[in-house]
C-alpha cells in the first residue's frame, strides 16, 4: 500500500523499506531545508498534551515547507472543555485541513481519530502506546552516527513500561537484528507483550538492574524519562524517578562511537556533566526531528 494519504499511527505501519525511505528523504531535507513543497497546504496540530520538541518541530517543518498551520496547544482553551468529543473534534478539523498532527493522552485515541478523520492522521504520540515520528528520528540519529542501522548493540534505559518512545523504538529496530540491553528497575521492566514481539522475530535481549557495567559494549545508549504523569500513585513514582543518573565518568570506558539518545525532556536522568560529551547526541537528535517530520509529511501528502 503506498504511504500516500494513509494515517500513521503506530510504527507498525511502516515497512522496513517504508522506513528507509523517509530516512533518505529526511537526509535530503537536512541538506536543503527550505523547500515550498507545502505552498498549498493547511495541516493542524491539535496538542491534547503538553509537548515542546514535537509540536514546535513539526511547526518548523511545515514552515520550512512554506505550509500554514492551526491548531492548539493546549486543549483548555477549545470546545472540548465545554464537552466536545474526540470525534466531533476531528470530524471538524479535517474538515479544515489537509493533514492532522495529534497528540492526546488516551491510548488509542489515534487510531480512533484515524477512523472518523477524512484527512491522515499523524500520531504525536497517544499515552503510553506509541510516538512513531519520534522513533522515525531517533533512527535517522542512530544510522547518522552509526553510519547503518544492522547489528547493533543498543541499550534501553529507564522507563520501559510507561515509556511509548522505546515501546516503538524496539519494533522499528526489530528490523535491523539488534542485541537488546534493558536496563530498569523491576516496576518499570519492559511489558511482557513486547518481549513475545522480540521472541517471535528472534531478536536477542538481555535484562540487567544496573547502569554503568552494562553500556560499555553499547553502540546506542537510549536515555529515558521515568514518565511521572502516568503513575497513578505518586509515592510509587518517588520509589524509582532517580534510580538511574548518567553521569559523565561512567562514559570513559564505553566504545569510542557510542552515541547517547534521549528522546528527551530529561529530568535528572542524564546529569549536565555528560552534556560536553562529544558521546551525547540528544540536542542534536532533537534537531533532526525538524528533518524527518518534513519527510513524514511529504510522503503522507504524495509531494515526493
Ligand atoms: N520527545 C518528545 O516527545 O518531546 P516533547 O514531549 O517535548 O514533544
Amino acid at each position: 500500500m503506498l504511504m500516500k494519504n494513509r494515517s500513521l499511527v503506530s510504527i507498525n505501519d511502516y515497512s522496513r523499506i517504508e522506513i528507509q525511505q523517509i530516512l533518505d528523504l529526511a537526509e535530503e531535507f537536512e541538506k536543503d531545508p527550505n523547500q515550498p513543497l507545502l505552498r498549498q497546504y493547511v495541516i493542524a496540530s491539535l496538542f491534547f498534551e503538553p509537548s515542546t520538541r514535537t509540536r514546535l518541530s513539526f511547526e518548523t517543518a511545515i514552515n520550512r515547507l512554506g505550509g500554514r498551520v492551526v491548531g492548539f496547544s493546549e486543549s483548555g482553551s477549545t470546545s472540548v472543555s465545554k464537552g466536545e468529543t474526540l470525534k466531533d473534534t476531528i470530524l471538524m478539523v479535517s474538515n479544515y485541513s489537509d493533514l492532522i498532527v495529534m497528540r492526546h493522552p488516551l491510548e488509542g485515541s489515534a487510531q480512533y481519530a484515524s477512523e472518523v478523520s477524512s484527512v491522515p492522521i499523524v500520531n504525536a504520540g497517544d499515552g503510553a502506546h506509541q510516538h512513531p515520528t519520534q522513533t522515525l528520528l531517533d533512527l535517522y540519529s542512530i544510522r547518522k552516527t552509526q553510519g547503518k542501522l544492522e547489528g547493533l548493540n543498543i541499550c534501553i534505559v529507564g522507563d520501559l513500561k510507561y515509556g511509548r518512545t522505546v515501546h516503538s523504538l524496539l519494533i522499528a529496530m526489530s528490523h535491523f537484528k539488534p542485541v537488546f540491553h534493558f536496563i530498569a528497575p523491576e516496576e518499570l521492566k519492559i511489558p511482557k507483550e513486547y518481549k513475545i514481539f522480540l521472541d517471535q522475530k528472534g531478536i536477542e535481549y538481555h535484562e540487567h538492574r544496573e547502569l554503568a557495567p552494562n553500556i560499555r559494549n553499547a553502540d546506542i545508549v537510549y536515555m529515558t524519562r521515568v514518565q511521572r504523569e502516568r503513575f497513578s500513585d505518586p509515592l510509587e513514582y518517588e520509589k524509582v524517578k532517580n534510580v538511574y543518573i548518567l553521569r559523565n565518568q561512567m562514559l570513559e570506558n564505553t566504545k569510542d562511537n557510542m552515541r547517547i539518545l534521549h528522546p528527551l525532556p530529561r529530568v535528572n536522568e542524564i546529569h549536565q556533566d555528560v552534556d560536553s560529551n562529544p558521546k551525547a547526541y540528544y540536542f542534536t537528535q532533537a534537531l533532526n526531528g525538524v528533518y524527518t517530520r518534513m519527510a513524514i509529511l511529504v510522503k503522507i501528502l504524495g509531494i515526493k
